[in-house]
């Protein structure tokens, strides 16, 4: 079996890339990537010299590259996003080419080429903010709140409507938070952590208080597997740890895991339209599949702490260039730039 997958060089992407060759001698992989910000090479070093993987460098919204990459292929996993809430709450345009056409583009070519069956990796977050202490189920009702997840949730109406209009052999996957090895430090976890070894301030949004169900990407990686092989077609997925936390929770238990002082702690200016809780009810895929999360959050966690900890090249790396104007826009001088963005949307057209 020959996938073609998309945004292989991301945090995702990549570990489903290693998982997957590992544990499967029949699968090759065609890792489709337009290699933005988030995209890193470095992710795939175990894999770069296995014959029965091969990298081509192409944008998802490119029809004619991703038709010549994709010929020959009997899956695709589509994991190919950009994927950060606070981004797209500064500039909203990437999300909706790359997430909403780029999909639809994908989607276009795998019809054409008769693709056996598409994985859609979406996120919880297309069920918005839900009330406390309830959880989402497939049939929840799909309610966004932000740039990011209205384009998600776009992307996953259209793939939804080539199963029912066209018979197209989709099945759409929605998680929870990941957290692991090789996620990029915008993402609360990564960035937490990495502020955490250097000693520098953990910049919680608002109160804290909002919650997140957290689940490990090898969890995550043998899910979708799993949706690949014996997923029902036409049918969504949810997968998630079960391990709904608070985010204050999470920077504690990070800093007694490092015995660092909780005085690092520093509340910020919140998240626009921030969703204070995320939820899944994981009963379908478990009961369909045989699919449940093995990895603890306190197990993953000291893995992750571990990881980072001992990566140290893989992190500096990735915090150099882009990075660095990123923090200093949205944390060093986040009053600023979140005024600029909630001023420009009451400014009067002229
Ligand atoms: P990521 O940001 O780490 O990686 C995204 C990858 O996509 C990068 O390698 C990037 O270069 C590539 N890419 C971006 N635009 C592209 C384009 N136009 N053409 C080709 N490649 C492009 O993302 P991730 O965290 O690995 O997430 C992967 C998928 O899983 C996304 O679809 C995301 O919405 C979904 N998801 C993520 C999480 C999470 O916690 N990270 C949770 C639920 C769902
Ligand atoms: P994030 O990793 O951006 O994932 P998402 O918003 O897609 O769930 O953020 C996880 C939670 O952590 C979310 O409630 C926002 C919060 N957060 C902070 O408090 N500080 C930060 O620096 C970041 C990046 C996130």
């Amino acid at each position: 079996m020959k996938i073609f997958v998309t945004g292989g060089a991301g945090f995702i992407g990549s570990n489903f890339i290693t998982h997957v060759l590992g544990v499967a001698q029949n699968y090759s992989v065609v890792n489709f990537d337009k290699l933005t910000y988030a995209g890193n090479f470095a992710n795939l070093d175990s894999v770069a010299s296995n014959p029965r993987y091969t990298f081509i460098k192409g944008d998802i919204c490119d029809a004619a590259a991703v038709a010549a990459a994709m010929a020959g292929c009997h899956a695709v996993i589509h994991f190919a996003a950009e994927s950060h809430v606070d981004r797209s709450i500064y500039d909203p345009a990437p999300m909706i080419e790359t997430n909403v056409t780029g999909t639809f583009v994908l989607l276009q070519i795998a019809r054409r080429l008769h693709i056996k069956k598409f994985v859609h990796v979406s996120t919880d977050e297309v069920y918005g903010d839900l009330a406390p202490g309830t959880f989402a189920a497939e049939n929840s009702p799909v309610q966004p709140s932000s740039p990011y997840s209205a384009s998600k949730a776009s992307s996953d109406l259209i793939v939804r409507s080539y199963f029912r209009t066209f018979g197209f052999p989709a099945v759409i996957t929605r998680s929870s938070n990941n957290y692991g090895p090789f996620q990029f430090p915008e993402k609360f976890l990564p960035l937490m952590i990495a502020n955490t070894l250097d000693d520098k301030p953990l910049p919680i949004y608002g109160d804290g208080e909002q919650e997140r169900d957290w689940l490990h990407v090898e969890d995550h990686c043998r899910a979708i597997q799993a949706v690949l092989e014996r997923g029902r077609i036409g049918e969504v997925y949810n997968i998630g740890g079960l391990d709904v936390v608070e985010n204050l929770t999470m920077a504690r238990r990070l800093l007694r895991a490092t015995g660092k002082p909780e005085s690092l702690i520093s509340h910020v200016a919140d998240r626009p339209g921030h969703d204070r809780r995320y939820a899944l009810n994981c009963e379908k895929i478990q009961r369909e599949l045989g699919w449940k999360a093995a990895i603890s959050l306190d197990d993953g966690l000291r893995q992750t702490i571990e990881w980072y900890r001992t990566n140290t090249k893989w992190l500096v790396g990735v915090r150099e260039g882009e990075y660095r104007t990123y923090y200093q826009k949205y944390y060093e001088n986040r009053d600023s730039s979140l005024r600029a963005i909630t001023e420009a949307g009451r400014k009067p057209a002229s």
